[in-house]
């Protein structure tokens, strides 16, 4: 993961690294530093997140109009202060950031030292400085290009040298990174949000490209033949505002409470892009919804939208998988879903796909990310920036594109969805009641998530509800927790029933499924198990305690759900003192593999 920074221009660059670095935090925060140029290199690094590193040694006093930056989340090499990026070569003459995996450095790493090479890190990122530097004899450029031919592996990295001190030559190769143009100045990123309050013109480097940036503008070429690019300017439409915290004590708990906008904002995504999904959809033999994490969730959701409102059978894989299980072809579609759009195996699997003929979709969060500039047909989720590491409002928009989505191809086929779609109209205010339940569920969280382990349940469309909600408990309190249907509870995991794990059933307001889950409860219950239900309009019988949202249908219940059990996560872990917006050892974008 990690993310890295860059400035060139008239202002002191070190306290612009160090702003710029603390947006980039969620793609990794065990360590950090700054490099800059003033007439030698100066560098400052430690282990520790951006902030705390910046109290122990001024990161942002150091001297100089250019440097680089980085934060960063360990792949090869424990956390170390030698291990912290910037890296230099023997001479002190070039430095190097780099976000991604040189999968060959041992080999290059040998081969080095049998050159005389010293380093001093155990990562994979110094062999790239070493590289530079042995290649060196007719400029930074050439040499930075020389060595990336002998590279293998994923690469966003930033160069500078004493030697020719106007210029940052970076390049890429999937792992992202974007310049960002000002006046007279110039920024790189590893995402546009890292510069926004600089800049909202951005150009975002495409794969196997590297850029030379000089203060006064920039030249994009090609790694394989030199050749100059041309390089469409884009112009962002977030705020910069967004990214504050408002005085809320966390960016979770403000995103989890900013649902009811950013799902009617999610409502507004243009109604043809949705159709042109749903044909696309359609026209399909198989449809894949690949993603990771909280978004695998989504598209769970989807597979449960499409087969009960179009009878159209969509699969939601792990990104990861693909490969092995899919059968991809000229007949298939494959529809990436991600919030940053950069997550290595999310876009791992669409290349794939694309590679054997299959058509290419996505659903997007951040603009000009590597999965929005490679789909075929993108659709921008409008969740709007979310920092927390910790998935929220952009779960709920990746649903409701992907709902909206299943009612236009429902419609399309005949199908009467009419109560469905008025339903979902009234989503943002069924929302707004929803969240008003905060302080019930913080006190539930006080008195029923006291235990290490928890199982949460749910059936049909809530199957999804109770994967997320028991990964949204994990990844931000550490305690362990199992997401399952009520038809697998009683095939092994109900034997763990006792007094040290507590259950967190999903219940729709009617239905089969609330009949059925409420058998599941009777079951716990009969083995003194403790329950506390999640369900709308009117409590679960035999809970130990309930959390009851506004009525509503089974189909949209999962996006009234999901805020509860966002805010019983979130309680809980404030309660046990967790660092909730950066939880220990994740990072918001998982760009390696
Ligand atoms: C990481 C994050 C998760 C996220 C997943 C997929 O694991 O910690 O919150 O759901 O990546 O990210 P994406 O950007 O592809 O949705």
């Amino acid at each position: 993961m990690c993310g890295i920074v860059g400035y060139i221009g008239d202002r002191d660059a070190s306290p612009v690294l160090y702003g710029n670095l603390k947006r980039l935090e969620y793609r990794g925060y065990d360590s950090c530093g700054i490099a800059t140029l003033d007439g030698k290199i100066h560098v400052k690094k430690d282990t520790g997140s951006v902030e705390e590193i910046n109290k122990k040694v001024d990161l942002a006093s150091l001297p100089g109009h250019l440097g680089i930056g980085h934060t960063r989340w360990a792949t090869h090499g424990g956390v170390t202060k030698k291990n912290a990026h910037p890296h230099l070569d023997c001479s002190g003459e070039i430095v190097v950031v780099h976000n991604g995996i040189i999968s060959n450095f041992s080999t290059l790493r040998d081969l080095l030292l049998k050159k005389g090479h010293k380093f001093k890190s155990e990562t994979d990122t110094e062999v790239l400085v070493h590289l530079i530097e042995e290649k060196y004899d007719d400029g930074i450029e050439k040499a930075v290009r020389d060595a990336l031919m002998d590279v293998a592996g994923t690469y966003a990295l930033l160069v500078f040298s004493t030697r020719e001190p106007d210029k940052i030559i970076c390049a890429r190769n999937e792992s992202p990174l974007v310049l960002g143009i000002g006046a007279g100045e110039m920024y790189i990123g590893s995402d546009i949000a890292s510069f926004l309050k600089y800049t909202k013109k951005a150009v975002p480097l495409d794969e196997k490209e590297y850029a030379v940036v000089k203060k006064d503008g920039y030249v994009v070429k090609s790694l394989a033949t030199g050749r100059k690019l041309k390089k469409e300017i884009m112009e962002i439409d977030w705020s910069d505002e967004v990214a504050k915290k408002d005085g809320y004590a966390h960016f979770m708990l403000k995103e989890i409470l900013e649902q009811p906008t950013s799902v009617a904002s999610s409502l507004n995504v243009y109604p043809e892009d949705i159709s042109k999904l749903a044909l696309m959809i359609d026209d399909a033999s198989r449809v894949y919804l690949c993603a990771a994490g909280t978004s695998l969730h989504a598209a769970m959701l989807g597979e449960y939208w499409f087969s009960s409102l179009c009878n159209k059978s969509v699969i939601a894989m792990d990104s990861s998988e693909l490969q092995n299980k899919g059968v991809v072809d000229g007949d298939t579609l494959v529809i990436g879903i991600s919030q940053s759009g950069e997550t290595y195996d999310t876009l791992a699997s669409m290349r794939y796909a694309k590679e054997k003929g299959a058509k290419i979709a996505a659903i997007v969060n951040v603009t000009g990310s590597t999965a929005a500039r490679f789909a075929e047909h993108v659709i921008m989720q409008g969740s709007g920036i979310e920092i927390s590491v910790c998935a929220t409002k952009t779960f709920t928009s990746q649903a409701i594109i992907l709902l909206r989505t299943a009612l236009a191809l429902a419609k399309k086929k005949k199908k009467d969805v009419s109560k469905i779609e008025k339903e979902l109209l009234k989503l943002p205010d069924i929302l707004e009641e929803t969240i008003k339940l905060k302080n019930e569920i913080k006190e539930i969280s006080k008195k029923y998530l006291t235990v290490e382990n928890y199982i949460y349940v749910g059936r049909g469309i809530n199957l999804p509800s109770a994967l997320e909600g028991a990964l949204k408990l994990k990844e931000i309190t550490y305690h362990h927790a199992e997401g399952m249907s009520g038809g697998m509870l009683k095939h092994g995991t109900i034997s763990l029933i006792d007094k040290d794990l507590n259950v967190i059933a999903i219940v729709p307001a009617s239905g089969e499924n609330r009949s059925k889950t409420m058998s599941n409860i009777q079951e716990i219950k009969a083995r003194d198990g403790v329950v506390v239900g999640i369900t709308s309009g009117k409590p679960v019988d035999g809970c130990d305690a309930n959390i009851v949202a506004p009525e509503c249908g089974e189909a949209i219940s999962p996006l009234v759900f999901a805020p509860i059990y966002q805010l019983l996560a979130y309680y809980t872990a404030v309660n046990l003192g967790r660092n909730v917006d950066r939880p220990r050892a994740l990072a918001k974008s998982v760009t390696v593999e």
